[in-house]
């Protein structure tokens, strides 16, 4: 069965189709989209070996002239100069105005290829086949689309959003575990941040931590939630006004320990599973939230075999300097979002420094 969720927006709605097997409807769901005969798959070495070719097949069976391009794998590469390689295709194969640029695999892929559909001809379409769980419920979604520039991470983009995200859980089974974990953790921020239901159903389950350990009938609501939870909040708020930065949570700190890691030692999910620890109990010292919840949080995230500690060697005023770098940062304010009861939060930027401090020594 597949379950459709629908991201509603002023300019152009679209569904998100989750199923098991459903990549081999890529094709028949853009047929029916009526887009334009051209597309550029783009993805990069790994994940084209494991589901290029049945990618390909889909589309061509639709009906559809299909190029693709390889970028290398990693965030390393989400750069201008991959763009331009992007660019450099889309000449080569004349993609047109009605033409698709379909993103087969991670954020990284996702970001990217988001990035070139928006800006070739001042914007093409793009369809998102997230292959990564964090991808799935987070990056394919939303339009959110970037590159890195060397001095930080993200910092050019655009918004332009997908005209389809097409989700087959069958592709998390080549996913590697620590990839997955990371994912888990954004899962978890949609029960802290939204929904109190999808928490209590991971808390009920023995084990999180590996694919191949939870019930189908658990991944399956993970993701329908998740999706759903994102899809609620983009089309309340499509370029973050407002409600949409509730999806910055654990992110102040977890960008912060990110990017003082290099982005090697501690990788985005492991860095806001880090973050939401802080946040809860920022929350916590600030007699907003319970200290009951933020202990079920924190057991969630070592379920789900995410970090709740530091890492070692890491300066807590380094942490605290790295804040205002933060793209969150308001006038001078680093805005934190902090829980007030499972599935609710409230945006802030009253969070005295010392009270972080305080946080962030408890936590070596
Ligand atoms: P990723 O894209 O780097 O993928 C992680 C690794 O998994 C890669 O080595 C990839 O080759 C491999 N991989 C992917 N799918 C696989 C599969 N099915 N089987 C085997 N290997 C597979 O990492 P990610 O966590 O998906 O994405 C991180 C990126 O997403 C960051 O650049 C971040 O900035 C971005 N992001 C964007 C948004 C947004 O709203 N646009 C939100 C969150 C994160
Ligand atoms: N991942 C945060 C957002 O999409 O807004």
């Amino acid at each position: 069965m597949t379950s459709i969720i629908n991201v509603n927006l002023p300019q152009q709605s679209y569904e998100i189709a989750i199923a098991p097997g459903s990549l081999e409807q890529l094709g028949q769901r853009m047929a029916d989209l009526k887009l334009g005969k051209k597309v550029l798959l783009v993805s990069n070495p790994t994940i084209f070996k494991h589901y290029g070719e049945k990618t390909i097949n889909s589309l061509e069976s639709a009906g559809f002239t299909v190029a693709s391009y390889c970028l290398p794998a990693g965030e390393r590469y989400k750069t201008l100069n991959s763009i331009q390689k992007l660019y450099d295709v889309a000449l080569e194969n004349r993609l047109e105005r009605s033409s698709t640029m379909v993103a087969l695999g991670g954020g990284v892929i996702g970001d990217m290829t988001g990035f070139a559909a928006a800006t070739w001809l001042r914007g093409i379409n793009v369809v998102q086949v997230p292959t990564t769980l964090l991808a799935m419920v987070d990056s394919a979604i939303g339009g959110k689309t970037g590159v890195n520039h060397p001095q930080g991470k993200n910092l050019i983009g655009a918004f332009h959003q997908p005209r389809l995200v097409l989700v087959d859980p069958e592709v998390l089974k080549t996913l590697p575990m620590r990839e997955f974990r990371a994912g888990m953790a954004e899962v978890i921020k949609y029960g802290v941040i939204w929904d109190a239901e999808l928490f209590a159903q991971m808390e009920a389950s023995k084990h999180l931590n590996q694919l191949r350990y939870i019930k189908p009938e658990l991944i399956n609501t993970i993701l329908t939630r998740s999706c759903q939870a994102k899809a609620d909040v983009v089309s309340k708020d499509e370029k973050e006004g407002g409600l949409r930065a509730i999806l910055n949570y654990g992110h102040t700190i977890g960008h912060a320990v990110e990017s003082l890691t290099g982005y090697r030692l501690v990788n985005h999910g492991e860095a806001v599973a880090i973050g939401m620890v802080a946040a809860g109990q920022i929350a916590v010292e600030l007699g907003m939230w319970q200290q009951q919840d933020t202990e079920r949080q924190n057991a969630l995230i070592q379920k789900a075999g995410l970090p709740t500690k530091l890492p070692e060697g890491l300066d807590i005023e380094g942490i605290i300097d790295a804040l205002q770098l933060d793209k969150k940062v308001k006038n001078g304010k680093v805005r934190f979002i902090l829980p007030t009861q499972m599935g609710v939060v409230t945006i802030t930027d009253e969070v005295p420094a010392d009270i972080i401090r305080q946080v962030l020594q408890n936590m070596y």
